[in-house]
């Protein structure tokens, strides 16, 4: 597998009275990423954090690596405020009309990486033609706007393809699956190909937050 697996727990599930201390739970579990989920109420029916929210937890000592996912109908315009406030990752879906090229090169020319996300009903074939001109791909596996919904397995073949054609073309994105994700199917996506492991409700709610952490980290 070209990459270890890692885990990045959503902030969307920790205490929203007391997010540093989420994400300082999650870092103290030895979790090497934070996915931070940004919502607008337009491409997704529901609303989270502005740049304010990972510019205060990067002052409150917060130092893992920072995946923030973009859920905006707009993104273009919010690039910079989140690679201000210390992202380390952003990504960008591939549905909303705007230039996806000049969105990506934006992001790596502020310092960090960039990702593109496909939404369960969207192909894989909507990004072939970009995927040399990103670090990560991010598979959703829910319609995105909600934390706790099911992992939709229906989404594993579209895994095995965006692997194939990393493999393929020699690149070296990161494959990332995100939505209703827990320990027994981060293996089928480890199977299909996948690396990078986004995890809110079942991380969370996990007594042992090491152990969550470890277990994806263990998969081969
Ligand atoms: C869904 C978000 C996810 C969400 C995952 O729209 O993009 O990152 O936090 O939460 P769980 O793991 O509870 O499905
Ligand atoms: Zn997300």
């Amino acid at each position: 597998m070209l990459h270890p697996a890692l885990l990045a727990p959503s902030l969307l599930a920790g205490d929203h009275a007391h997010l540093a201390a989420s994400a300082q739970a999650a870092a103290a579990a030895g979790a090497p990423w934070l996915h931070i989920d940004i919502m607008d109420g337009h491409f997704v029916p529901n609303l989270t954090f502005g740049p304010e929210v990972p510019a205060a937890l990067r002052r409150a000592g917060v130092k893992t690596f920072f995946d923030v996912h973009l859920m905006l109908a707009e993104p273009q315009k919010y690039i910079e405020p989140f690679a201000k406030a210390g992202a380390n990752n952003i990504s960008i879906h591939i549905e909303p009309a705007y230039d996806h090229v000049a969105a990506l090169a934006h992001i790596r020319n502020l310092g960090c990486q960039c990702g593109l996300v496909v939404n369960p009903g969207t192909p894989a074939a909507a990004i072939e033609h970009l995927l040399d001109k990103v670090d990560l791909v991010l598979v959703m596996t829910v319609q995105p706007g909600f934390g706790g919904q099911a992992f939709r397995a229906d989404m594993l073949p579209k895994l095995k393809q965006l692997s194939a054609w990393r493999q393929q073309r020699g690149l070296l994105f990161r494959l990332e699956v995100d939505g209703g994700v827990d320990l027994a199917n981060a293996k089928d996506c480890r199977a299909a190909g996948a690396d990078t492991f986004v995890a809110g409700t079942s991380f969370f709610k996990t007594p042992d937050l090491a152990a969550y952490v470890q277990q994806i980290a263990a998969m081969r």
